[in-house]
């Protein structure tokens, strides 16, 4: 535990803190000084020797299931599923956790639309994960804050057909009203942890914040999903260049960067677990993505549609009002320099030589 002046500064914790958004928040929240534990079984992610920065030194913790980095500052990785541990595990292992200041709740099986869609029963285990954890996250004061991640999934997918969608604004999820049918087994889980999230604030007093992020992507994200598998491709210059479905489909995309400095912001104004987008309101379709990829790389290409390939809703795209107007936030980093900096990093990750003026 650290301390800033003479105010006891409790650690944070971050669950799925090795996957593509837990791993930003965590060097995040190191770089703000904090001491950080995170909760992982790295059924997805990596183990943080891979991705934090040098002057880390990994030693052997309290237990054999944890590793200590201790570098300018100290992260604490717990390695184990997280539903078992929250849901008796902790104790039969003989785990002592800290009492957390700020907790953000990462750890869920997500995968893209290939897992969303192909295997909707594996992905049903965030229900239990979170339920799991909101359990624990209320009990005994071990959690000062807590920010869920939700999704924009969460939303009616009626609204988001290529006939009549809209920019989705919070208010279209109303509960105890109208909450018509959320995108898979992954939407209603998240509708669900919303819910506890209200549960938790309302019954318990529990500081909880949701936020339904839109299609957050990053240099270090995963090429199963789309923004850093189009860039591989256009890295290497395929030609055509392929996209999935039509590729008239559209998404409304945020850098993750942006997304941290979001969720920050929320945990400070929301605490009555009501949920905030992360979106920029701007609807971009897969073609569009393509074409904005094959020029920042600098050749010409047509973009070719895979119509076998899982597609998912029409037209998912954030109404910004409440972000903007409410919370004071807009993404600061648009498209065309997210995109770019995707870029740089696939063709690094496939060693491609940058071009100049490319
Ligand atoms: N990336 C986005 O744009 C986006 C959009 C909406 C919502 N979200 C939500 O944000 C959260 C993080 O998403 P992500 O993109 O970082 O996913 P990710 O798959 O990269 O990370 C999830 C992490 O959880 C870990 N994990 C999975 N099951 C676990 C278990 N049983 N015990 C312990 N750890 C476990 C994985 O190993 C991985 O490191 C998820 O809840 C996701 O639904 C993300």
């Amino acid at each position: 535990m650290s301390t800033q002046g003479n105010t006891e500064v409790k650690p944070c914790l971050i669950t799925g803190g090795c996957g593509f958004v837990g791993r930003n928040m965590t060097l995040r929240q190191l770089s703000m000084g904090k001491e950080v534990w995170v909760i992982d079984d790295l059924s997805t992610g990596s183990d943080p020797s891979e991705w934090l920065p040098e002057g880390y030194q990994q030693q052997a913790g309290q237990h054999p299931s944890i590793t200590v980095f201790q570098g300018p500052q100290k992260l604490i990785f717990l390695k184990g599923d997280l539903l078992r541990l929250m849901a008796g595990g902790l104790d039969s292992d003989g785990i002592q956790l800290p009492k957390f200041g700020d907790v953000f709740h990462f750890a869920a099986v997500v995968g893209g639309r290939a897992t969303i869609e192909g295997n909707p029963m594996a992905v049903a285990i965030d229900l239990a994960m979170d339920s799991c954890m909101f359990n624990w996250a209320v009990r005994d004061g071990n959690v000062e804050r807590m920010l869920y991640p939700s999704s924009s999934a969460a939303y009616p997918i009626s609204m988001q057909e290529s006939e009549g969608h809209v920019a989705l604004k919070e208010s279209d999820i109303e509960f105890g009203g109208a909450l018509g049918q959320p995108d898979m087994t992954y939407g209603w889980s998240k509708l669900t942890g919303e819910y506890l999230a209200r549960v938790a604030a309302e019954h318990y007093g529990l500081h909880v914040a949701c936020v339904r992020p839109f299609s957050g992507y990053g240099e270090d994200q995963d090429e199963s999903y789309p923004i850093p598998a189009i860039a591989a491709r256009a890295a290497r210059k395929e030609s055509p260049i392929t996209v999935w479905g039509s590729g008239l489909q559209g998404r409304d995309f945020v850098h993750i960067q942006d997304c941290i400095d979001f969720m920050l912001l929320v945990l400070d104004k929301i605490s009555d677990g009501s949920a905030a987008n992360i979106g920029s309101g701007q609807l971009t379709n897969f073609r569009q993505v393509a074409a904005l990829f094959v020029e920042l790389a600098g050749y010409e290409t047509e973009v070719k549609p895979l119509v076998d390939k899982p597609v998912g809703v029409h037209s998912r795209y954030g109404d910004p009002t409440f972000s903007r107007e409410v919370l004071g936030w807009e993404p600061k980093i648009s498209i065309r320099e997210g995109f770019a900096r995707v870029l740089a990093e696939a063709r690094k990750r496939h060693g491609i030589a940058d071009e100049v003026g490319a």
